[in-house]
C-alpha cells in the first residue's frame, strides 16, 4: 500500500469562488506533486457513495446537495508523509478552528462549505483516489 500519496477534492464552493489556481499553488508550494488531476461533477449517487460513512449524520443531505451542485477538482498528490502533511495544510474541518495560513482558514466559508477535502488514511486515500481515477491515473 502506498504511504506517500493522498487524494483531494477542491469542493464546489472553492471552484465557484475562483480559488482553483490559488489553492493548487499552495499545494505545490507545500511540496506536493500533482500526479493526476481532473475537473468533474459528482452525481447524487456518487456523493452518497463517496461520503457513505456519514450517511447517518444529520448533515448528510446537506453535504450531498453541496458536493453535487457544481464542478469539483479531483487530484492525487504525492509527497513524503502525504496524508498527515496534507491534513495539516488544509486545516480543521470548521474554518473557525483552522490554523492561520491553512487552505480552509483562507478559502472556506463554513463548516459545511469548507473548500477542500483531504483523505484521512492511506486506506481511504486509495479507495477515494480509485473512486475518481482509473487506468493510468489509478491511485
Ligand atoms: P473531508 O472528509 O471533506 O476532508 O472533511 P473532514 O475530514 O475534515 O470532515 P468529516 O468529518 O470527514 O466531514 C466531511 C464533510 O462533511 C461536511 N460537514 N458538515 N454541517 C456540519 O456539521 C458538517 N460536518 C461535516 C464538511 O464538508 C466536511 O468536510
Ligand atoms: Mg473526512
Amino acid at each position: 500500500m502506498a504511504t506517500n500519496r493522498t487524494f483531494t477534492m477542491l469542493k464546489p464552493d472553492a471552484v465557484e469562488n475562483g480559488h482553483i489556481g490559488a489553492i493548487l499553488e499552495k499545494i505545490n508550494a507545500a511540496g506536493f506533486r500533482i500526479v493526476a488531476l481532473k475537473k468533474t461533477q459528482m452525481t447524487k449517487a456518487d456523493a452518497e457513495a463517496f461520503y457513505a460513512i456519514h450517511n447517518e449524520r444529520p448533515f448528510f443531505g446537506e453535504l450531498v446537495a453541496f458536493m453535487t451542485r457544481g464542478p469539483i477538482i479531483a487530484a492525487i498528490l504525492e509527497k513524503e508523509n502525504a496524508i498527515d502533511d496534507f491534513r495539516t495544510l488544509i486545516g480543521a474541518t470548521n474554518p473557525t478552528d483552522a490554523a492561520e495560513g491553512t487552505i480552509r482558514k483562507l478559502y472556506a466559508t463554513s463548516m459545511g462549505e469548507n473548500a477542500i477535502h483531504g483523505s484521512d488514511s492511506d486506506e481511504n486515500a486509495e479507495i477515494e483516489g480509485n473512486f475518481h481515477f482509473s487506468g493510468r491515473d489509478k491511485f
